[in-house]
């Protein structure tokens, strides 16, 4: 009988562990810049896909500077929302990386969440202009939270503009973020006035393998930055060839991606972030380049930020200890 010990974390357990965006971010900078250096272990993600749009992904990755190795196992189901169910839901398992036992297991909502956010303020953080302070966020769920959380920390953000198919959520999301970060958040009825006013465009609604796209050219105006978090599904052609930069998170998965039928108009990304992070391809170049983050989302994300909530965890005696 095995005697191994792994902590089980809930999604409250995750949630009560309150790790602060800019950990998060700085966590998944220096991951990038691990990657950008070729010391990541990582490899495309499997899934398998029960429903249409819907995906269950496998998840693993190895960063060898932070001795983490782990797998996701995350689900995403756009029509749970009718069901009141959440978008993605999943599992998240921590390997030791001598004996290859694992020592944790954890709700990943929380982690996906902060980290999607975090890969987009950072490559903001290269790739918008600094004195960026006006944000458009289309889709006002959990990903929209995180986004604009994520962005206030990296930028002096003065106002919010709004966006949702379901006003009642426009609604909740100007409440809770306006009291939560002090901005001024305006709700709006028409996707567009979200986008012509901002310096940084954050699209989170759901990813469709063939999206009727909503933004279109001229939309984000010259020197504005986009993170495309629901891939190209709210971008058109024309919007999407007018960028003067568009970077991914991992070259081969977005490879992997557009032979499954994604991105069929998106032109090629110049960089990945961690090329950038690096320092092996530039970021912005001057004040009036558009630039478009279209991060994927990594296995790598995920293991740079577990390990230091399995740390927490344990020193705040959050969790539930099993035998393996
Ligand atoms: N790239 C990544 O790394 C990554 C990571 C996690 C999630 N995602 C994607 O982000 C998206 C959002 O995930 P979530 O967890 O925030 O889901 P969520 O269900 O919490 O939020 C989705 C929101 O989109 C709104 N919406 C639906 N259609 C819309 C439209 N046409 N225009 C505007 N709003 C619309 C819904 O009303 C809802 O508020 C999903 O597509 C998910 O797959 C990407």
């Amino acid at each position: 009988m095995s005697d191994q010990q792994i902590l089980y974390l809930s999604q409250a357990d995750v949630t009560e562990v309150n790790l602060d965006m800019a950990t998060v971010i700085s966590l998944l900078e220096n991951a990038f810049r691990e990657k950008g250096a070729g010391k990541v272990e990582m490899p495309p993600k499997p899934g398998i896909h029960t429903m249409p749009d819907a995906f269950i992904h496998a998840m693993p990755a190895y960063i060898p500077s932070l001795q983490s190795a782990g797998i996701k196992w995350v689900s995403g189901y756009p029509d749970n929302q009718k069901r009141n169910l959440p978008y993605i839901t999943g599992l998240l398992i921590l390997n030791d990386v001598e004996t290859g036992i694992p020592y944790a297991v954890m709700d990943c909502a929380w982690i996906t969440a902060y980290r999607t956010g975090a890969a987009s303020a950072l490559a903001a953080k290269y790739l918008a202009r600094p004195e960026s302070h006006v944000a458009g966020i289309l889709a006002c769920g959990v990903q929209g939270h995180t986004n604009l959380e994520a962005l206030k920390v990296l930028f002096p953000i003065e106002r919010v503009y709004a966006y949702d198919i379901h006003p009642d959520r426009v609604q909740r999301f100007v409440e809770e973020m306006s009291a939560r970060l002090a901005v001024e958040i305006i709700g709006v009825k028409d996707p567009k006035q979200a986008v012509v006013q901002s310096d940084l465009v954050v699209t989170s609604g759901p990813i469709l393998k063939h999206p009727t796209p909503t933004i279109q050219k001229d939309w984000l105006q010259a020197g504005a930055f986009g993170s495309a978090v629901d891939f190209d599904s709210y971008w058109t052609a024309d919007a999407l060839s007018q960028m003067d930069r568009i970077s991914t998170d991992d070259h081969a998965q977005f490879q992997y991606y557009k032979s499954v039928g994604y991105f069929q108009t998106t032109p090629e990304p110049y960089a990945d972030l961690g090329e950038i992070v690096a320092g092996l391809k530039p970021g912005r170049q001057g004040p009036k380049e558009r630039t478009l983050a279209m991060n994927l989302g990594l296995a790598m994300d995920d293991m740079a930020v577990a390990p230091e909530i399995y740390r927490r965890a344990k020193a705040m005696g959050i969790g539930t200890w099993l035998t393996l």
